[in-house]
């Protein structure tokens, strides 16, 4: 049997830790590997610390394993970012290409990349906006995402590689916490709301974006993933959707489970990085070419977020 062996770069992170588990059950425990800068506590087997701006422990890795699918989450995303810029476009650039660089020279079969809404800017329409939109990120995190997008569709165009990418909106799950995006306060806010806090929200009001349930997140992962080679068009990244809310909207549908629920806005830096933003996705290509389909809106995650976080 042609088992593939799988490595997930940045398995502590927000989606890594729940396609971690996904993987596991997909592909069997021993077939993958996780690995990040530090362990976790009571984390799991076949953890390897690795940190992806070195070059040769990557290809260590990669060598010693027979590692034939990878899938790169190490990233600083957007918030974070603007703390340090050049910092952060080292850090995403030079993990981006040690990676592909790697798979390239030791026919890696497969490689995922998550890009980001980011990738988008002013100048374009915000509503619905198309795979085809042009990219003017406002953010170091959205240029490091849009140049990894080009060397992406390099790596398949020169070499062939088989890199995979999805523009994920802000992704929202009870399993794990986001570090440093400006869609986090969606996830935040049901951490407050189920200790009967009030939420301080660092958007205004009325700022919609694009966001995804956690389980929508890692299933367009997979299926993208385990797509036919020959369906995949779109080399760069697929522009990819599940639900669009603003902050008011969050809160109204907490209120249904906890009346007393209040929020407060206190708009701050991140503001500007969420008024650049998409407020939703055309993902017609995704839906064309791999049958993506979103199975979670506001009111499905919200109770399924309390559930758990309770
Ligand atoms: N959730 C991410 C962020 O806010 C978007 O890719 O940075």
């Amino acid at each position: 049997m042609n088992t593939d062996v799988i490595l997930i770069v940045g398995s502590n992170g927000q989606l890594g830790t729940v396609l971690s588990q996904k993987l596991r059950q997909i592909y069997g425990d021993f077939n993958v590997f996780t690995s990040d800068l530090f362990q976790k506590i009571n984390s799991e087997d076949n953890f390897i610390t690795l940190d992806a701006t070195d070059f040769n422990a990557i290809e260590e890795v990669v060598v010693k394993h027979k590692i034939t699918q990878i899938y790169h989450l190490a990233t600083i995303l957007s918030a974070k970012g603007e703390q340090n810029p050049l910092g952060t476009w080292d850090l995403n650039m030079k993990t981006l290409l040690n990676v592909l660089e790697v798979s390239r020279l030791h026919n890696v079969k497969k490689v995922f990349f998550p890009s980001s809404i980011a990738v988008f800017g002013n100048n374009i329409n915000k509503e619905n906006t198309l795979q085809s939109s042009s990219l003017n990120p406002a953010t170091v995190y959205g240029i490091s995402k849009a140049a990894g997008e080009n060397w992406v569709h390099y790596y398949y165009q020169k070499y062939g590689l088989d890199v995979r990418s999805l523009r994920y909106p802000g992704v929202i799950g009870y399993q794990s916490l986001p570090g440093g995006g400006t869609t986090d306060y969606a996830v935040d806010i049901y951490h407050k709301a189920v200790k009967n806090e009030d939420f301080e929200c660092f958007l205004a009001s009325k700022t919609t974006l694009p966001m995804m349930y956690m389980d929508d997140a890692i299933r367009a992962t997979i299926e993208l993933m385990e797509a036919p080679k020959e369906n995949i068009s779109i080399r760069t990244s697929y522009n990819i959707a599940g639900m669009s809310f603003n902050p008011e909207e969050i809160a109204f549908s907490i209120k249904e489970h906890y009346p007393n629920f209040k929020i407060n806005y206190k708009p701050d830096f991140r503001q500007a990085i969420a008024d650049s933003w998409p407020k939703n996705i055309n993902d017609s290509d995704a839906r064309n070419d791999w049958n993506w389909e979103p199975a979670y809106n506001l009111k499905a995650m919200t109770k399924i977020m309390i559930e758990n976080l309770k």
